[in-house]
């Protein structure tokens, strides 16, 4: 069902209702990995501080993975699925290229008034998607958005590939946002594109041409990526992001209580750092459990954040999501989610401490 779309006649707010995410259950190790290539967990770990990653089996999808997330982000909300009237699905790895993710995400979870689609852009996908969906709160569109993460990155790696095929993991992440009246949380948004970097980070279809005309040239449908390049473009590119944002913000880096960065890599996250200079214990960190698992990394870190109680109600945090396009995206936000289900959770994940420095 379509939702009112009419010129909307009062500006809002935009507050967080809840957060939630998933990673499937099957874990490889680094240990794992050397079964496939000529790696080692010490590489491994030293040079991206990855020690394992979640990976889907079977017919396990993005869209279960959605799923689950959002049942997890309504749960955090005390809300139902029927509430919402828009999902925004940040996926570069969809099941089907139609119908949308978010389409197939509106049925499973009962979300019958909601509207949806989809965005594509790699690890920055989830910034972009709360920057979108705050349009439409703001403009008094809608009033309550779900933005879901959910990346597969398994299924496009080449695991005979040891310059890829350690980095990515499969996971999803789910934030509930809504239009208030009163109160806005989201303090300042930025996005950015620099399209001469696309090709240093690429993953194409594998679709052929018609028979009759001449052949597509042979390709694969594997992650490419220039290490080296993406390396220097986040390092350069995200504390340049994060200080913007925060003067918008009419802040300074002191007035942010947690970042949290796109988790790619720990010597990303760790020249960033020594760059602003933020304290170590202000960086919220999970890709030794997680790898990089694109669109849903920051949702994932979030998440886990706010379950261990780091990250409460009240303070202020930057969050950039950067990658493929090259693209990045930046919020500074205040944390207003009174989360429900904070009591009734139990921490059992291994968590493993990380060495910043
Ligand atoms: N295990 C063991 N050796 C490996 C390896 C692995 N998994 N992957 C690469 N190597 C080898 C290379 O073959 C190379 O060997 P050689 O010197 O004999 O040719 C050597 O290690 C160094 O390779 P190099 O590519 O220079 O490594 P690096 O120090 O640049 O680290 C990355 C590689 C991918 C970890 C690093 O470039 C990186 O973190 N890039 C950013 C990636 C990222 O997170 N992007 C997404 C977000 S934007």
């Amino acid at each position: 069902m379509s939702v009112n779309t009419n010129k909307p006649t009062t500006s809002f707010g935009v507050t967080i209702a809840g957060i939630g995410a998933y990673a499937p259950e099957t874990i490889i190790s680094n240990d794992d990995l050397t079964q496939l290539v000529d790696t080692s967990d010490e590489w491994i770990a030293s040079r991206t501080g990855i020690r394992q990653r979640h990976v889907v089996t079977g017919n396990q999808s993005i869209v279960d993975l959605a799923e689950n997330a959002i049942q997890d982000a309504l749960a955090s909300a005390g809300m139902d699925g029927e509430e919402v009237d828009l999902i925004i699905a940040a996926t570069s790895t969809p099941d089907t290229i139609y119908p949308a993710t978010a389409c197939q995400l509106q049925h499973r979870i009962g979300a019958s008034r909601a509207v949806g689609f989809d965005i594509a852009m790699a690890c920055s996908g989830f910034v972009y998607g709360i920057i979108t969906a705050s349009q439409f709160l703001r403009a008094g569109t809608y009033k309550t958005a779900i933005v879901v993460a959910s990346d597969i990155h398994s299924r496009y790696t080449d695991w005979s590939d040891r310059n890829t095929c350690v980095l990515f993991g499969d996971g999803a992440g789910a934030i509930i946002l809504k239009a208030d009246p009163e109160t806005d949380d989201i303090l300042a948004c930025e996005l950015g594109v620099d399209g001469s970097k696309g090709a240093e980070l690429t993953l194409h279809t594998s679709a052929q041409n018609c028979p009759l005309v001449k052949p597509r040239e042979p390709g694969n449908n594997y992650v490419y990526m220039n290490g080296r390049e993406m390396f220097k473009f986040a390092v350069n590119t995200v504390p340049m992001t994060i200080r913007s944002i925060v003067d918008k913000a009419g802040m300074t880096l002191d007035d942010l209580d947690h970042v949290v960065l796109h988790q790619a890599n720990i010597r990303i996250l760790q020249a960033m750092n020594e760059k602003m200079g933020i304290p170590e214990e202000k960086l919220i960190v999970n890709l030794q459990k997680y790898g990089n698992t694109s669109a849903a990394s920051v949702p994932l870190a979030l998440n886990e954040a706010v379950l261990d109680g780091r990250v409460k109600q009240g303070d202020v945090l930057a969050m950039c999501g950067f990658g493929a396009g090259a693209a990045w995206g930046t919020t500074v936000l205040r944390w207003s989610c009174v989360d429900q289900r904070l009591g009734k959770h139990q921490e059992t994940s291994d968590t493993q401490e990380i060495q910043l420095v």
